[in-house]
């Protein structure tokens, strides 16, 4: 084994295996071809964003001098990654997080009972009947989400205190796994919500400035960088995720999601990979969540401490609102010319369905309201028909 930088498509190469091949997924594939590294895009669907940066079919698969599998989903067969692991493959972060992460059971747990962290107050539950017994007991408004998913798929606030059935079908519905378990959180009627970027690196945890960002349905709308905090808040907030993260261990990037009220953290989840909300660090930061990922993976340096914001900044989604087979993207030009300082990414996702991902509009500005004005009406420009 070797730290050096061979040539892609030789044995000497170094070569990353992504599994999943999204909009996210795409950036660590730009980022890692930054340094000369061969990557291998895998999804379950042809043209996803990552393929259209690099896609080598497996049959092609060849030695090289490194190899690292990079997942960027959840909803991977994490127990093979153990195996392989077990065998010497090194898997990002480590397989014990990726198989902890990819179920909200496996994290919470280990949060709230192992580590003693402070979250919502929950239960899970494998029934309708567990499911009204739990909501009976935590209260309502609480929030039902199956233990696989993602992107609020499922996931609904219970405000009735008879809703614990209706909530279970609506999450057996959309669950990775079926009719299977749900978690009833107690809704935190949080100030705000951050994702706290933490870095795990050769020399040590670093940490991006708060991202703040407003989800609706569970899914993420806008974010921007940095979010003001208490000092004593953010100091809770770090050795929250420091805690979390050398539980997970591994090189690499995290995003771990609070809440914060007053100067009380919650822990929410955490994803051991690049976060959405952080796209904002492409406008924000020299190195983004993407490059500072693929930096701590193939254990380059990473800067100390807190990674520097060059500029207070923000990002827009821009989402379908349809079924599309072939959609075309419309309105980039008067988004971009809407105000200074403004950038785009487009997917190019080859179909599109009602809140599917599209792109992103990202801005920067002397502060972040002016930041956040400048992306989302910039964004509004953008249509996809
Ligand atoms: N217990 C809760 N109380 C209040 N809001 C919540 C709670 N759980 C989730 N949310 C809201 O829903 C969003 C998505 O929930 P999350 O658990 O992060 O699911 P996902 O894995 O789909 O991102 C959160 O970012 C937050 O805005
Ligand atoms: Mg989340």
């Amino acid at each position: 084994m070797t730290d050096a930088f061979g040539v892609p498509s030789r044995p000497t190469a170094v070569r990353l295996i992504m599994l999943g091949s999204g909009e996210l997924g795409r950036e660590v594939v730009i980022e890692a071809q930054r340094l000369g590294c061969e990557v291998l895009a895998v999804d379950r669907y042809e043209g996803a964003p990552a393929h259209r940066i690099e896609l080598i079919s497996a049959e092609q698969a060849r030695p090289s001098a490194r190899l690292l599998v990079v997942p960027e989903i959840e909803a991977i067969a994490t127990d093979e990654l153990k195996a392989l692991e077990a065998e010497g493959l090194h898997v990002v972060p480590t397989a014990r997080a990726t198989n902890l992460t990819m179920n909200r059971e496996g994290i919470r747990r280990l949060a709230a009972e192992e580590l003693g962290i402070p979250t919502s107050p929950y239960r899970f539950c494998e029934s309708a009947e567990e499911l009204q017994a739990a909501v009976d007991e935590i209260g309502v408004p609480c929030v039902v989400k199956p233990v696989m998913s993602s992107s609020g798929k499922g996931q609904s606030t219970v405000r009735d205190p008879d809703g614990g059935s209706a909530a279970w079908d609506y999450a057996a519905q959309a669950g990775r796994n079926g009719a299977g378990t749900v978690i009833c959180e107690g809704f935190v009627d949080f100030d705000y919500e951050i994702t706290l970027l933490t870095v795990r690196h050769a020399a040590g945890t670093s940490f991006c400035a708060p991202i703040g960002h407003i989800q609706v349905d569970g899914d993420y709308r806008e974010s921007w960088q940095p979010h003001a905090m208490t000092e004593t808040a953010l100091a809770n907030a770090k050795s929250c995720a420091k805690s979390v993260t050398d539980a997970l261990g591994g090189w690499g990037l995290f995003g771990v999601e609070l809440f914060i009220k007053g100067d009380e953290v919650l822990f929410s989840e955490v994803s051991p990979r690049p976060h959405d909300t952080g796209m904002v660090t492409m406008s924000t930061q020299a190195l983004s969540e993407f490059a500072l990922h693929v930096r701590a993976i193939l254990g380059l340096p990473v800067p100390a401490g807190d990674i520097p914001v060059l500029s207070a900044g923000a990002s827009c989604v821009v989402l379908a609102d349809r079924d599309l087979a072939d959609p075309m993207i419309d309105g980039v030009s008067e988004a971009l010319a809407s105000a200074p300082n403004l950038d785009i990414r487009l997917f190019g996702k080859p179909d599109a369905r009602p809140g599917r991902r599209m792109g992103v509009v990202l801005s920067t500005a002397d502060d972040v309201d002016t930041a956040r004005d400048r992306a989302r009406n910039a964004a509004a420009h953008v249509t996809v028909s």
